[in-house]
């Protein structure tokens, strides 16, 4: 049975509502993972795959259906990806599908230098790797008994394998590592890495007194940041990426701040995401998801996911809901 449906049917390309292309997915392989970062995963989720996770058909129907609609770019997140068995093959299938040109996946690291040829076979290209202290006591704290060393090696290794450009997600939180700002910021000094500071999103349940103390604004960060290294010179970006590009002089590296709390980016935003247990997500601060599990499991998925795909961007938000509240997900379960 040809499960492809007739392209002459099919808009090539997602548009919103507001005239946003939509053209980068990304793909929460599993809710598990192996640190606790109090931002992201309050309880933890060390226990096997849940029941109802994706499996790798419905990934790469999800991807192919997407790439139909012209997204182009695949982006594998969690909880932490690479504890899913199955995520190279789930990659190598997205690197396999026609009009999809980039592969990528956001990692602890913790697990990089163990299965780092299997995703490479499988077509990797590049890599995001979440630091948020150099320091190991911050480190732990921050990750709930984390070892930096671990992860320090993963992005040498990133280095090594020539992953350029290799990013660094930070999140600045007042009271946890906003000692390690400056630390982290000098990494882009010594290797040509590009540390992105990232406000602290309200997306853990925590209480909103204790949310509003620990935020801290990606300006301060920046301040903190010139104070001890001289004005930033400005590096040009894509108008659509969420990060504001700088350098210290000579550098090799760079440094970002992404501000989605403080400087809401949502007019460029273009992305859509699907969640481990098979919702299809259009905002990260928004609650508002499509299941597309009877779409998964019908005769035709391709076909049902375009459908899934098209509503799902209509209703994209125009904002998500940036102040904090209480949500129906948390970080972990969404993937970033
Ligand atoms: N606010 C901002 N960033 C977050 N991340 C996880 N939780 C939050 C949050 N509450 C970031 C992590 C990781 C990426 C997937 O999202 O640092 O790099």
């Amino acid at each position: 049975m040809n499960l492809e449906p007739s392209t002459s049917l099919i808009p090539n390309a997602l548009i919103d509502r507001f005239g946003r292309i939509i053209r980068d997915l990304r793909i929460s392989v599993t809710p598990r993972c192996n640190y606790h970062c109090t931002y992201c995963d309050p309880l933890g989720h060390t226990h096997p795959e849940p029941a109802g996770v994706l499996s790798v058909r419905d990934v790469d129907h999800f991807v192919r259906a997407s790439a139909l609609l012209g997204l182009d770019a695949a982006r594998f997140t969690g909880g932490e990806p690479l504890l899913r068995k199955e995520l190279p093959e789930m990659m190598a299938n997205a690197a396999a599908t026609p009009g999809i040109k980039d592969i990528a996946i956001t990692t602890n690291g913790t697990l990089f230098r163990r299965r780092h040829k299997e995703l490479l076979e499988a077509g990797l290209n590049r890599v995001n790797i979440s630091l948020d202290a150099i320091d190991q006591t911050v480190f732990a704290k921050a990750t709930g008994g984390g070892d930096v060393k671990v992860v320090l090696d993963a992005i040498d290794l990133a280095l090594e394998l020539n992953l350029h450009p290799v990013k660094i997600n930070a999140v600045s939180i007042r009271g946890i590592n906003d000692n390690e700002i400056i630390n982290m910021a000098r990494l882009s000094l010594e290797k040509p890495l590009h540390v992105r500071f990232i406000e602290y999103m309200h997306l853990n349940n925590s209480q909103l007194e204790v949310y509003k103390n620990a935020f801290l604004p990606g300006s301060e960060a920046k301040a903190m940041i010139e104070q001890e290294f001289g004005t930033l010179e400005v590096v040009p970006t894509d108008p659509s990426s969420p990060a504001r590009v700088f350098k210290i002089a000579g550098s090799q590296g760079s440094i970002g701040f992404i501000n989605p709390i403080s400087e809401p980016f949502c007019g460029a935003c273009s992305r859509m995401r699907l969640t481990a247990d098979r919702k299809v997500r259009a905002c990260l601060l928004t609650d508002r998801e499509l299941d597309a599990g009877a779409a998964f499991d019908s005769q035709n998925p391709i076909e049902g996911i375009i459908d899934v795909l098209l509503e799902a961007a209509h209703r994209k938000e125009r904002m998500g809901d940036i102040l904090p509240k209480i949500r129906e997900r948390t970080m972990v379960a969404i993937g970033g």
